[in-house]
């Protein structure tokens, strides 16, 4: 489905104050990213995160990489706070990452559960890549096309993931050298289908619809989703990419 960039904004910033304390696939994933990325480098000269959030990448990257200058980007005005919080000498850009103004060629770009927002990941990497200085490198985490299949398999909604080997072939068209990339399944279970659809919007999650669903759209999609899977675990399938340019 196509995303927009006003809806994804509107439906983050509700989730700010929550996301953190459910966001643990993301938590996990931003950790993982780092501790592959250290495997090549810890010192970079300048980095530049997309999609700061409420800085739970920030945070992370403050403790373990040595850089001159840091600069940090989101739709959302308000990750300003979050970014200067973890790391008060960074710049924030406000915007759009696939239209902003990158002052310089990085040395590291980073992001972690961002790149699923983008329409078109063939065309949002490409724009990245004009980013990044010769030898610098690409570190980031998104999901693949089994991720939250089970909302799909109920609602129809879905973004338009890519699968591993797509990203990678991009990757390496783009002229990247893959040095590190995974994917993982990890399952979230819940006592009720309510918990469900509360820990997609703590985590942003229910941009995949800008309408507001009424009672009658709520208590469907819980029945479908007890009888389908009666388990009530939600699906995440994270990708980790390292990539050399
Ligand atoms: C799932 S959150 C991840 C936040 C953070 N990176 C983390 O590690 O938890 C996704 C963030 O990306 C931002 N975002 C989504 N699409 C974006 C875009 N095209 N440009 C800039 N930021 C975007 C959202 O506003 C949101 O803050």
């Amino acid at each position: 489905m196509q995303t927009d960039c006003k809806t994804i904004k509107k439906q983050f910033e509700k989730s700010m104050a929550e996301y953190d304390k459910n966001a643990v696939i993301q938590d996990f994933t931003a950790e993982k990213m780092l501790s592959e990325l250290l495997k090549f480098s810890n010192n970079f000269e300048s980095v530049l995160e997309l999609g700061v959030g409420t800085g739970l990448l920030t945070k992370k990257a403050s403790n373990v990489l040595k850089f001159e200058k840091y600069f940090g980007n989101d739709l959302i005005e308000k990750s300003e706070n979050y970014l200067k919080k973890y790391i008060p000498s960074a710049d924030f850009v406000c915007g759009n990452a696939l239209k902003i103004k990158v002052p310089y060629k990085m040395n590291l770009v980073i992001s972690n559960a961002m790149f699923q927002w983008f329409d078109n990941l063939e065309k949002g990497l490409n724009t990245i890549s004009e980013y990044i200085a010769k030898d610098g490198i690409l570190a980031f985490s998104t999901f693949t096309p089994e991720n939250y299949k089970e909302i799909r398999d109920i609602t129809g909604l879905t973004l338009n993931y890519m699968s591993k080997s797509e990203i990678e072939k991009v990757l390496t068209r783009l002229g990247f050298k893959i040095l590190y990339c995974e994917e993982f399944r990890k399952n979230i279970k819940f006592s009720n289908s309510l918990e469900i659809l509360a820990h997609m919007k703590k985590t942003g999650v229910n941009s995949l619809s800008e309408k507001v669903w009424d009672i009658k759209k709520i208590k469907g999609f819980c029945d479908k989703y007890s009888q389908k899977y009666p388990e009530l675990s939600l699906t995440y399938s994270p990708i980790i990419v390292i990539a050399g340019k």
